[in-house]
């Protein structure tokens, strides 16, 4: 998708002399448009699957470029040839590796694409300063494959309700916010950032009806809201200590209230690992946490 490759290139912002790590070869053509920039010299990638690296090494070659294609796994990035003055990954991540981070100079740009569990995903455009904090805004939304090592492994979701059929002893209420209204990316993104140990799945029924799950990574609680055609309120029905749909419809308020805001008001705070923080408009205005997760 040549409008994702370039839109992110522009986010990196390189400079001749730059010395930039690359994670995930793939084709070798974002690899090749780095060394046309850069030289051949200044181009570290790094791809997990062997037969793919090797295949990019040899469309490179036939380019007569020569990066460095290292066999790897890109989540703890490439030490050998560090420190570089720009990392990028095409493949999104869940956090951000604290190796990156160790591994840039201070005022280094990280361009890398980053999503809740949740859903909705962007690619998120970091500084690296002096003191290892690495922070910055999303530059717009995005879909890529995950890191192989940032891949959900969501609980599977028999775990919830076991062999007991809904709705168990689930209370029931009604909501008028329609599940319908909180499936964008964007939306999804603004609830997986304030719920980050939420997941959901669909399941389909008739005449374009369905019916939305919610569940926690922790195997806790789960909830269903039922959406149908030409209906102003919707049936939910709750079960376990959290209150999951709950949490989703505080999440959805609180993002409306912001006047809906797009990817582009959201930025990432992180020293890399599993503590992050994500924020509005800027870093001293962190989004809510609905639940800790
Ligand atoms: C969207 S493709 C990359 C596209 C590529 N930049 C290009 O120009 O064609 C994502 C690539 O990331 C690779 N990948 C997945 N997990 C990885 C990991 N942990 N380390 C390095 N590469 C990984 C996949 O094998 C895949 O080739």
């Amino acid at each position: 998708m040549p409008t994702m490759v370039f839109s992110m290139l522009n986010a990196l912002s390189v400079e001749p002399g730059h010395h930039v790590l690359e994670i995930g070869t793939g084709t070798g053509w974002n690899a090749a448009l780095l060394c046309h920039r850069l030289g051949d010299q200044n181009v570290v990638t790094v791809e997990v699957d062997a037969s793919i690296a090797s295949e990019a090494r040899g469309r490179l070659f036939a380019a007569d470029l020569a990066p460095e294609v290292v066999v790897g796994d890109g989540a703890i990035g490439y030490g050998k040839r560090s420190p570089y003055d720009r990392i990028i990954a095409t493949a999104s991540v869940g956090t951000i590796p604290s190796q990156w981070i160790g591994q840039a100079h201070p005022g280094a740009v990280i361009v890398t694409p980053w999503g809740p569990v949740y859903g909705g995903e962007a690619v998120s455009r970091l500084v690296v300063d002096e003191t290892g904090v690495a922070s910055g805004r999303f530059v717009g939304s995005s879909a890529f494959m995950r890191l192989r090592q940032h891949r959900k492994n969501l609980p599977p979701t028999d775990r919830f309700l076991d062999q007991a059929k809904w709705p168990l002893g689930a209370a029931r209420s009604r909501t008028t916010l329609s599940p319908d209204d909180v499936g964008d990316w964007i939306c999804m993104f603004a609830i997986g950032v304030q719920v980050p140990d939420l997941f959901c799945r669909v399941t389909w029924g008739e005449g374009g009806s369905y019916r939305l799950w919610l569940f926690d990574t922790g195997v806790t609680s789960w909830a269903t809201a039922d959406y149908a055609e030409n209906r102003s309120d919707f049936e939910v029905a709750q079960s376990g200590p959290r209150k999951l749909w709950e949490e989703l419809e505080g999440a959805y308020r609180w993002w409306h209230q912001q006047g809906r805001p797009d990817f582009d008001r959201f930025g990432l705070t992180t020293r890399g690992g599993p503590a992050y923080q994500v924020w509005l408009d800027a870093p001293d205005n962190p989004v809510p946490l609905r639940e800790a997760g």
